[in-house]
C-alpha cells in the first residue's frame, strides 16, 4: 500500500512536472522529492509559487476544469511553497518565528465550552477543519480570508464542522478547498493530564505519514487585535510530533463563549475561523 502511494505520487509528480512547465522554469529533470517542503526558499518547492491559477480561487470562477484546479503537491498533497511567507502578528506582542512557515491553514470550526457553577463559560477544546491557502498567499484575498469564511460558517445553518469545506466552496470563499488535516483536543501526551491542541495531518495532506502531527504546548497568547469577539491570538511550540516546530492562531473570528451562562446549562459550541501558520518541522 505504501509502495503503491509512493508510486502514484512519482506518477503524479512527473505529471504535474509536465503541467506546469510550460509557465514555470523547470529544473533539469523532475525527481521524486524526498524532502518535499524544503526551509529554505531554494529547492524544488518554489516551483509552484509562481505556478498558474493561484490556487483556491477566491470570487466568482466560472471554471470548473481540471486546468483550473490548484496546481497540487500530490507529495506533500498541498500547493505552494510557503517558506518565505511572513507571519504578520502587528498589533500584538506576540514573538516572531524561529523557524520558516511550512504550511497555512485556514481553520474552520468550534471553540466549546462549559458552564461551570460560578456561571461562566470554561475552554473544553475546539474542533476544526484545517484548509491550505498556500497558494493564495499575496492574492488580494489572503488578508480577508478568516472574515469571508467566517461569515460563510457562522450564517450557515449547519453546526458540523465536517461540512465546512462545502460551506467555503458553496460561497466561493474557495472553490475548490484542499483540506489539510485537523485541530483538536487531546489528553496532555507528556503529563497525562489537562488537555493539549493538537493539529493532525495524518488523514489527509499527508495521509499515511503517521508522524504528520504536532501536539503544542501554549507559550503566549494576547487579546485579538481585532475585538473581544474574536479569540485569542497564540504562540505554541512543539510538545510531541514533528510536524511543526512552531504553530501561530492568528486573525482569529468569532469562538468567544458569552460572558456568563446559568450554571447546569449544556455545553456550547462557538464557531470561528482562524489562520493557522505552522513553521518547521520534518515535511
Ligand atoms: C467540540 O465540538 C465539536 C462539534 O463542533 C465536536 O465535534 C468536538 O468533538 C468537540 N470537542 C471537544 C474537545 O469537546
Ligand atoms: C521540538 O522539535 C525539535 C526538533 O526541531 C526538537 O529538538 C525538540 O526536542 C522538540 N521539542 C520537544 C518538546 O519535543
Ligand atoms: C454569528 O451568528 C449569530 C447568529 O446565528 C450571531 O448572533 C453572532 O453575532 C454571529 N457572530 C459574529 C461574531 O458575528
Amino acid at each position: 500500500m505504501f509502495t503503491l502511494t509512493k508510486s502514484f505520487a512519482f506518477l503524479a509528480t512527473i505529471l504535474i512536472h509536465l503541467h506546469l512547465s510550460a509557465a514555470a522554469p523547470m529544473q533539469a529533470r523532475p525527481a521524486p522529492r524526498q524532502n518535499p517542503r524544503p526551509t529554505s526558499p531554494s529547492g524544488s518547492g518554489s516551483q509552484f509559487a509562481n505556478a498558474p491559477g493561484g490556487g483556491g480561487v477566491t470570487g466568482p470562477s466560472t471554471s470548473t476544469a481540471t486546468g483550473s484546479s490548484p496546481p497540487t503537491d500530490v507529495t506533500t498533497g498541498t500547493a505552494c511553497d510557503v517558506s518565505t511567507a511572513s507571519i504578520d502578528t502587528s498589533g500584538t506582542t506576540l514573538p516572531a518565528p524561529s523557524f520558516s512557515p511550512s504550511f497555512i491553514g485556514l481553520g474552520v470550526g468550534t471553540q466549546n465550552y462549559t458552564c461551570g457553577s460560578a456561571g461562566t463559560y470554561t475552554s473544553t477544546g475546539a474542533f476544526a477543519e484545517l484548509f491550505d491557502v498556500s497558494c493564495l498567499v499575496g492574492q488580494a484575498s489572503f488578508t480577508s480570508l478568516q472574515s469571508t469564511a467566517f461569515a460563510a460558517w457562522n450564517s450557515s445553518s449547519s453546526t458540523s464542522v465536517s461540512s465546512t469545506s462545502s460551506i467555503l466552496s458553496s460561497a466561493n470563499v474557495i472553490s475548490s478547498p484542499i483540506t489539510l488535516g485537523q485541530h483538536y483536543f487531546i489528553t496532555n501526551p507528556v503529563t497525562g493530564s489537562g488537555l493539549s491542541p493538537k493539529w493532525d495531518f495524518t488523514s489527509n495532506a499527508l495521509a499515511g505519514d503517521a508522524d504528520a502531527f504536532v501536539v503544542g504546548t501554549k507559550v503566549d497568547d494576547v487579546a485579538a487585535p481585532t475585538g473581544s469577539v474574536d479569540v485569542d491570538w497564540l504562540y505554541l511550540t512543539n510538545l510531541t510530533g514533528t510536524l511543526a516546530n512552531e504553530v501561530y492562531r492568528i486573525d482569529t473570528q468569532g469562538g468567544q463563549a458569552p460572558a456568563s451562562c446559568t450554571s447546569g446549562s449544556a455545553d456550547i459550541t462557538v464557531k470561528y475561523t482562524a489562520m493557522y501558520w505552522l513553521t518547521g518541522g520534518s515535511f
